[in-house]
């Protein structure tokens, strides 16, 4: 989107805002689509990254399914309008009352330790359920994002087979597997590693209708970051799904990788101060926005819309809570101005989702943007 057309929504809306824009997230998701083509597959959008309704139409209206991780999250994919079979509940460390939900609406659950099939077994024999393993599979990058490795509290052992399998034997009717390597997985050979895992372990089940490979999707938050070789990773489940003889469906449930991008958000320099070294850019936001690069440490880019000419200065970008909430640490931007309008961008998912009304401050608008279309959701 181009920044007279941020500038103007920020002077209409006000700021801070996120203005993300629909076209974005069609592109990506048919990117996805394309390089799956190859397999039968399954998208389903886990709307955790952004759950606003109005993204979660785009993603209906693409065809896509929901990856939901809690009661209210299956209720809002409802109301949206997707069907049951169109929700996979994926939930971490849920009581049992939860759990008893999504099986009474008829949703399909991935269940994440073994600890739960006694009470699956007793209150629910007829229903078929997911498991959702942890193959143990330790990953390069950001360990607050990796969730299949051995010290992760996501997923079934994989050493734990002997115990399903007994509760298999007592009724237990699995009929899918699961798994989810990380958020922002580097490479996608780290990706195969857990595909291998979860294909050797499906050996285990003969009614299997799918398997899920959760995400691990990345997006570029920085320019050297590289790409997600998505073309090598569907070729390399391809080849799996050729060496088994079960016509499997695979699902994925991409968060970031459909609306990251779609997304920025739009702050107001409420400051420009000169500390004893550093200047300092204290904008009207702060990590109960976006906390992503305090949590995560993640980059994220940041433009100045209203003086993009300007020559270049080294900023410590800041939010204003009673925090030490720093968005960037010594960035080169054209020269801040106070009232300036900068971008955060790659802002869609985990921004407005992870907000909240820290030091009673209110969270951001959110506007759609979809072609000439511009409407605050
Ligand atoms: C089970 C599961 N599936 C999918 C996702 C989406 O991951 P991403 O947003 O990186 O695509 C997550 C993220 O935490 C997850 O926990």
């Amino acid at each position: 989107m181009d920044a007279s057309k941020l500038l103007n929504i920020a002077s209409e809306y006000g700021t801070p805002l996120y203005v993300y824009d629909a076209e974005l997230i069609r592109k990506q998701y048919h990117e996805l689509q394309e390089a799956f083509s190859g397999f039968s597959h399954q998208i389903h959008y886990a709307m955790k990254a952004n759950e606003n309704p109005e993204i979660l139409k785009i993603i209906k209206n693409l065809g896509g399914g929901i990856d939901a991780v809690s009661p209210n999250e299956i209720r809002r994919a409802l109301a949206v309008g997707f069907t049951k079979e169109e929700i996979v509940f994926t939930p971490s460390c849920p009581d049992f009352d939860e759990l008893s939900f999504a099986f009474d609406q008829g949703i399909h659950v991935h269940i994440g330790a073994t600890e739960y099939l006694p009470f699956i077994l007793k209150n629910y024999p007829d229903v078929k359920i997911g498991l959702r393993i942890n193959p143990g599979n330790a990953i390069e990058g950001n360990q607050k994002i990796a969730t299949a490795h051995n010290n992760s509290k996501f997923g079934i052992p994989i050493n734990q087979i002997d115990q399903i399998l007994d509760f298999v034997g007592q009724g237990l009717q699995v009929d899918s597997l699961h798994l989810h390597t990380g958020s922002d997985v580097k490479s996608w050979q780290d990706l195969a590693r857990s595909v291998d895992a979860i294909f050797d372990f499906s050996k285990h089940f003969s009614k299997l209708k799918y398997i899920d490979l959760g995400s691990g999707f990345k997006v570029k938050y920085h320019k050297t970051d590289p790409d997600i070789d998505l073309k090598s990773y569907a070729g390399y489940i391809e080849n799996k799904l050729k060496t088994i003889s079960n016509p499997l469906t695979i699902k994925f449930e991409p968060g970031k990788f459909l609306v990251s991008e779609a997304g920025v958000l739009l702050v107001k320099a409420n400051v420009v101060k000169q500390g004893y070294s550093k200047k300092f850019v204290g904008v009207n936001s702060g990590f109960h926005h976006l906390i992503r690069p305090m949590y995560y440490d993640a980059y994220h880019k940041i433009i100045n819309l209203s003086n993009p000419s300007g020559t270049t200065e080294k900023y410590d970008v800041v939010g204003q809570l009673c925090e030490e909430d720093t968005f960037a640490y010594d960035r080169d931007l054209p020269q801040v101005r106070m009232g300036d309008i900068l971008a955060i961008l790659n802002a869609g998912a985990y921004g407005f989702s992870l907000s909240s009304d820290y030091n009673m401050r209110d969270k951001p608008k959110q506007i759609l943007v979809d072609k000439d279309m511009i409407k605050l959701i």
